[in-house]
């Protein structure tokens, strides 16, 4: 399978930051990496892969070298993409009509939700014997429906703009009350084969029920949901599986590792978020294997490089004058470098020379980005890393357009130019 096309059957089945996780150790385990528990002894840790995962939608996978680790490659990125969430009592009728109450996820562009086929994921917490075990839930057909307000009701929306309530005028269609009552819960156990009164919780997601594609005249498109930030997920997944087979791994006795990281796009204050003590705690659990010191850490920290991996803004053509003159990177153009001097992103002179470096000896192109100063720049999850470890980052990302859209859009050959320069970040010796 090309990289492509292992990227689209990726997306197809990581609908929610839940299934991202585990279409993720579907590779990991293939490539022989071993689950590891919060909860259990890592004093003793042998070398070799292996991948911990909070909570089912944070991730972090690793392979660890012989001997004293001399410091981390770490490549970051996130899980969850802006989307609509279901409320904890979602159901109730209006006008003959089943609706659900949603909540706003992120920074969602909330036009790109109307008018499209969509349906439900996420997870579901279930009664057992042994307590509530969490399951993932998916329903693949179209079950629902944000529908449009019709022109003739709504006259002057193509000059004026189309302005949503999101309390109002978001909430999906589910079917019509003739049809019949519908409770969620059964909905979801009839998904699962359980009985509706084992479903103790749920936690579901809408999602555009349309499969990603390839376009364009000469296929040279991606268009698919999530791109932000499920591509960069994939890529460092993909680099991870690679460099943990390559020959040169743990040589300079560094450990090669990713980072998925939930709820960057609410801030990333959460216990699966970037902000979470999940990843200082696997780091220094690591380091300090078979009694070595707090000082071996800190020597290991400050040896340690991040590549902070979140989708980048390719140049609109139609809105050409919102990108700064001169860095306007173009899709299938190569990986973009992200710099703010406000440190909205993390890279500094010397990441920057890092990944120039790399990606000159890799013969990979590179393009560079920096926002036009009159608007505000958004932000990833390497300056919250970076201020937590003091670990050197630089923020990288592939151009795409239309982000936080329902359907984004990317090129399709960046992909594999950053899978290469993520595999070429694990090389970098300590
Ligand atoms: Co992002």
């Amino acid at each position: 399978m090309s990289p492509i096309e292992d990227l689209l059957a990726f997306l197809s089945d990581s609908p929610t930051p839940y299934h991202a996780v585990a279409s993720v150790v579907t590779r990991l385990e293939a490539a022989s990496f071993r689950a590891l528990t919060e909860k259990e002894p890592w004093e003793e840790l042998l070398p070799g892969r292996y991948y911990v995962s909070h909570e089912g939608s944070a991730l972090v996978a690793f392979v660890v070298p012989e001997g004293e680790i001399r410091g981390f490659r770490i490549i970051g990125a996130h899980t969850d993409s802006p989307n609509l969430r279901l409320k904890p009592r979602p159901e109730y009728t209006k006008e003959g009509y089943l609706q659900l109450g949603v909540e706003v996820y992120g920074g969602a562009l909330l036009n790109s939700w109307l008018d499209r086929d969509l349906s439900l994921a996420g997870r579901a917490l279930v009664r057992t014997a042994n307590g509530p075990e969490a399951r993932l839930v998916r329903m693949d057909r179209p079950r629902l429906r944000v529908p449009q307000l019709a022109i003739h009701l709504d006259r002057e929306v193509n000059e004026k703009g189309l302005v949503l309530n999101k309390q109002e005028h978001l909430a999906p269609v589910l079917g019509l009350r003739s049809s019949g009552e519908v409770a969620i819960k059964a909905l979801v156990a009839d998904a699962l084969g359980v009985p509706a009164e084992d479903i103790a919780h749920l936690d579901l997601m809408l999602h555009d029920s349309l499969p990603p594609a390839q376009g364009g005249a000469h296929e040279e498109l991606l268009f698919a949901a999530r791109l932000d930030n499920l591509a960069m997920c994939h890529a460092a997944t993909s680099a991870l599986v690679k460099a943990a087979a390559g020959d040169g791994v743990g040589a300079g006795r560094t450990a090669p590792m990713i980072a998925l990281f939930d709820h960057e796009e609410v801030g990333s204050q959460s216990a699966t978020g970037a902000e979470s003590h999940f990843l200082p705690r696997v780091l220094e659990r690591l380091s300090r294997r078979r009694g070595r010191s707090f000082d071996a850490h800190a020597r290991a920290l400050a040896s340690s490089l991040c590549l902070s991996a979140d989708m980048a803004h390719a140049v609109h053509p139609n809105y050409e004058s919102r990108h700064e003159p001169r860095h306007k990177p173009a899709l299938n153009g190569g990986p973009v470098l992200k710099e703010n001097a406000q440190q909205r992103y993390a890279t500094s002179a010397r990441t920057a020379t890092l990944v120039e470096e790399l990606c000159r000896t890799l013969d990979i192109p590179l393009q560079h980005y920096v926002n036009r100063t009159d608007l505000p720049c958004g932000s990833t999850i390497g300056p919250i890393t970076s201020t937590l470890l003091g670990v050197a980052t630089a923020d990288v990302g592939n151009p795409m357009l239309s982000m936080h859209s329902c359907r984004e859009l990317a090129g399709v050959h960046d992909h594999a130019m950053m899978e290469r320069l993520m595999t070429g970040f694990f090389a970098v010796p300590g």
